[in-house]
């Protein structure tokens, strides 16, 4: 698709000057995410970047029919629009991973709709062109399954452990084959029925990638997929020769890549760990919460809070359940009391903590909680021992100590926040269900754990309104 230079001045023309302002945007937007501080004004300006350019492509083309264009724009804005605001924070995620799936299910039917143009043209298609487009539709097509099925697995619509099918591995290298004969098919011979099959391959490889992988690793796949959706965004810009969508297909897809590195490091896991699947899924693997009949102690809001009024360090270990609860606002209330009678308190914040990262952080942002008190993994960590109460509000996983040893563990090797090493611990949840990876916590049965059952939020506000009294 060439650009009509319908603006042409002096050989610079506005189109290509507007993608140079999108692109700035885009990069500023996109280091303003870097802090909760910014991250609101980050969207809006990468949102803008996004409108510069989209007004500049349609603009600077020449467009036969601007119904098809305006509907597209109206509706998948109201979609948008509709769906950002009503989803709950926990749910963003799943967001996320449609979005990333549409992405990529997008630069698959624009890299279809310009085989088929050239095709229909009689046009030589040049051998980069062809490789670009198998590229887009490739890649877009394993990132639209892969991510519909990181939805189902964050929805709980697809079993969240690893599913394993027998032979998956001589499948997976059969469609990876398929995939370079056919890309080799089309630069040879251009033809939509190699376009097709790599597409129909592309598309069972994204479902059979996914499948294999555990639900703690879901980070990893997210983050991957995200990457995965801005690379087939800039080949789609290579295909189409479109330099703004070369660019924010780069950024995305860079970005990715590193928000990968961060998930894989914080959940101790090789990328190849991951992707090969079937991690932790041995002969007898950790058994899931619910269908233990140990005993546990637990304790009262009254009891907890006596524990907390006397103690001279405590240690908030926020979790999926507080964003569940909605308590950050109750959880700072009660921390700034605790402070007001002269004890220390720290929040202890995992990398893959809630549901997305960087969840805790946004949530105690949210709630003005001072950002030096918000202390990550490596920093928090050998506190433990020396700190007097940790209070773990709707955290499970992530302070499990048997990732440190059992090996039939999906979590087996995630570093955990070293919660059982503190003097005493109180465990707000509501009741004994495991976390998100579905295993048995066995932070639960020590004897120096105290669980104090029910809604984050109701037990915190009960907590606080005893404290103010002692
Ligand atoms: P989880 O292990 O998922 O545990 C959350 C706990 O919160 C549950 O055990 C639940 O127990 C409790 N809870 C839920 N609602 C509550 C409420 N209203 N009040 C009190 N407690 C409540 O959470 P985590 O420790 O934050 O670990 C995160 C997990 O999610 C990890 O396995 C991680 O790999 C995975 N994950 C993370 C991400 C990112 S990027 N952060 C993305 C996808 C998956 P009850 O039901 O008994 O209350």
């Amino acid at each position: 698709m060439e650009t009509t230079h319908l603006f042409g001045v002096n050989g610079m023309n506005i189109t290509n000057a507007a993608y140079i302002v999108a692109a700035i945007l885009f990069i500023v937007g996109l280091k303003q995410l870097g802090s909760p501080a910014t991250a609101r004004n980050g969207n809006r300006m990468s949102a803008l970047a996004m409108l510069v350019a989209i007004v500049a492509t349609v603009v600077g083309n020449d467009i036969a029919s601007w119904e098809f264009i305006l509907a597209g724009a109206i509706v998948g804005s109201a979609i948008g629009a509709f769906s950002a605001r009503k989803i709950a924070m926990t749910s963003m995620p799943q967001l996320v991973a449609i979005f990333n799936g549409f992405g990529g299910a997008a630069s698959a039917v624009i890299a279809a709709a310009e085989l088929i143009r050239l095709i229909d043209n009689g046009a030589d298609i040049a051998q980069d062109v062809s490789i670009t487009i198998m590229a887009s539709v490739i890649v877009g097509g394993v990132t639209l399954t892969g991510s519909f099925i990181a939805y189902g697995k964050l929805q709980g619509i697809v079993p969240t452990r690893p599913i394993l099918l027998p032979i998956r591995n001589v499948i997976n290298v059969a469609l990876l084959i398929g995939m370079i004969a056919s890309t080799v098919w089309l630069v040879i011979d251009p033809s939509m029925t190699a376009f097709m099959i790599a597409g129909a391959i592309a598309l069972a490889l994204g479902i059979l990638v996914v499948i294999p992988i555990g639900g703690a690793d879901m980070p990893v796949v997210i983050a991957l997929l995200n990457s995965y959706s801005g690379i087939a965004g800039a080949a789609t810009g290579f295909v189409l020769g479109n330099t703004v969508l070369i660019i924010a297909g780069s950024l995305v897809g860079a970005s990715g890549l590193i928000l990968t590195r961060i998930m894989t490091k914080a959940m101790n896991r090789s990328l190849a760990n991951v992707m090969l699947g079937g991690f932790g899924v041995e002969d007898g693997a950790a058994s899931a919460g619910g269908d233990d009949d140990r005993p546990v102690t637990s304790i009262q809001h009254e009891d907890a809070a006596m524990m907390l009024a006397y103690a001279q360090s405590v240690i908030f270990v926020p979790g999926y359940g507080l964003a569940v609860a909605q308590a950050q606002h109750q959880v700072r209330e009660l921390a700034d009391l605790l402070k007001a009678k002269g004890i220390s308190v720290r929040y202890a914040i995992h990398p893959v903590a809630g549901r997305m990262p960087g969840h805790m952080n946004v949530l105690l942002a949210e709630a003005n909680v001072p950002y030096d008190e918000l202390k990550d993994l490596d920093e928090i960590n050998g506190e433990f021992q020396r700190t007097d109460v940790a209070v773990v509000i709707g955290a499970n996983d992530v302070t499990n100590p048997s990732a440190r040893t059992d090996k039939s563990s999906p979590i087996y090797g995630m570093p955990i926040l070293n919660v059982d090493q503190a003097q005493s611990v109180i465990m707000m949840k509501r009741g004994m269900s495991s976390g998100f990876a579905g295993v048995q916590n066995e932070l639960f049965f020590l004897d120096k754990t105290q669980m104090l059952f029910g809604d984050a939020k109701d037990s915190v506000e009960k907590i606080t309104a005893e404290v103010k009294d002692l």
